[in-house]
C-alpha cells in the first residue's frame, strides 16, 4: 500500500492505473475509521482493480462552532486497517494542498444543500461537494463509494455528478451498525456511557416507523408523531430533524407511496447523530 500526500502523486499514480486498463475505485472519508468505513472498502476491493481511500478532514464542511478541532485522528491506525483490507493507494493530503491559499472557488448544490443536515449546519454541504469534486478531478475514479448512513450526502453528491457530467458511477453502502443497532459514527467515541445508551433512540424512533409502517400507516405526519413521541420519552436527547422525504429531491412527503427516506438528527450531550432508513426499498 502507498501513501501520497500531494495531488501530483496520486494523480499521476492514479492514472497509471487507469492507462494499465485497470478500474479504480475511490473511497472518501475523514479517518478515525470504523466498520462502516471499511464496509465501502470491501465494496471497492470487491469491483475494482485498485482501490484508493482518501483521508482528509476537510475544514470547509465544518461550521465555526462544530468539532473541526476535536475531530478524531488517527492516520497511523488508519493506515493499518487499510493495509489489512488490501486498500493499494491512500490519498491523505494537507489542508494546504487541498485549499491553495487564497482559493476562492466552490462547488454548490443548489436548494439540495439546504435540505436536513444542510439546514441545520449552514455551508456544510458546500463544503463536501467542494471537496469531493476536487477528489474526483485528483483520482479520475471509475467508481466512488459513499455510505447510506450520510443519505443527505448520498443525494447531494449524486445530484452533483449529475449536474456536473462527472463520469464516475457512484455506489451506495447500507448502513454498519454496533451490535445494539447505533448506527456506525466516528463521532461515537465522543459519548459518555450514559449518552452512548440514550442515542438508541434515534435507532428506536426510526424502528418505531418501521413497525407502523409494516402495519399498514402510510400517512407520513402521523409516522413523524410516533417517532417524535418516542424522542419525548427521551429528554435528554435533543432532537434537530425528524423527516420523511424523497430520496432524491429530499423535501417532504405526505405519503410514504412508492419509498420514502426516514431521517433523523439529534444530539446526545453536545454530539450530533443521524441515522435513517428507506421505506419500500432495497437498502438498510
Ligand atoms: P466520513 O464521515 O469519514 O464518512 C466517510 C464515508 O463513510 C461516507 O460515505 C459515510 O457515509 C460512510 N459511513 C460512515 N459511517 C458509516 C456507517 N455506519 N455505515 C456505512 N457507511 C458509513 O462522509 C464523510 O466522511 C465526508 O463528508 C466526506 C464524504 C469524506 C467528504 O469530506
Amino acid at each position: 500500500m502507498k501513501v501520497f500526500l500531494t495531488i501530483d502523486e496520486i494523480r499521476t499514480a492514479s492514472r497509471r492505473v487507469r492507462r494499465a486498463g485497470d478500474s479504480v475505485g475511490l473511497v472518501p472519508t475523514m479517518g478515525a475509521l470504523h466498520e462502516g468505513h471499511l464496509s465501502l472498502v470491501r465494496a471497492a476491493r470487491a469491483s475494482t482493480d485498485c482501490v484508493v481511500t482518501s483521508i482528509f478532514v476537510n475544514p470547509t464542511q465544518f461550521g465555526p462552532h462544530e468539532d473541526l478541532a476535536k475531530y478524531p485522528r488517527s492516520l497511523e491506525r488508519d493506515c493499518d486497517m487499510l493495509e489489512r483490507e488490501g486498500v493499494d493507494f491512500v490519498f491523505a493530503p494537507s489542508v494546504e494542498e487541498m485549499y491553495p491559499e487564497g482559493a476562492v472557488t466552490w462547488v454548490a448544490v443548489e436548494g439540495l444543500s439546504g435540505k436536513l443536515d444542510g439546514r441545520s449546519r449552514p455551508g456544510h454541504f458546500r463544503g463536501v461537494t467542494t471537496v469531493v469534486a476536487k477528489l474526483f478531478l485528483v483520482v479520475e475514479a471509475d467508481r466512488a463509494f459513499f455510505g447510506q448512513k450520510d443519505a443527505a450526502q448520498v443525494a447531494v453528491i449524486r445530484r452533483m455528478v449529475r449536474d456536473l457530467k462527472f463520469g464516475v458511477e457512484i455506489v451506495v453502502c447500507p448502513i454498519v451498525r454496533e451490535a445494539d443497532g447505533l448506527a456506525m459514527s466516528s463521532r461515537n467515541a465522543y459519548l459518555s456511557t450514559e449518552e452512548r445508551k440514550r442515542a438508541l433512540v434515534l435507532r428506536r424512533s426510526l424502528m418505531r416507523v418501521q413497525e407502523l409502517v409494516c402495519a399498514g400507516e402510510r400517512d407520513a405526519a402521523r409516522l413523524i408523531a410516533a417517532a417524535k413521541g418516542q424522542f419525548a420519552r427521551e429528554a435528554e436527547v435533543r432532537l434537530d430533524y425528524f423527516e420523511i422525504v424523497h430520496p432524491e429531491t429530499l423535501d417532504p412527503v405526505q405519503d410514504i407511496g412508492q419509498g420514502a427516506l426516514v431521517a433523523v438528527a439529534a444530539y446526545a450531550g453536545t454530539t450530533r447523530l443521524i441515522d435513517n432508513i428507506l421505506l419500500g426499498q432495497a437498502g438498510d
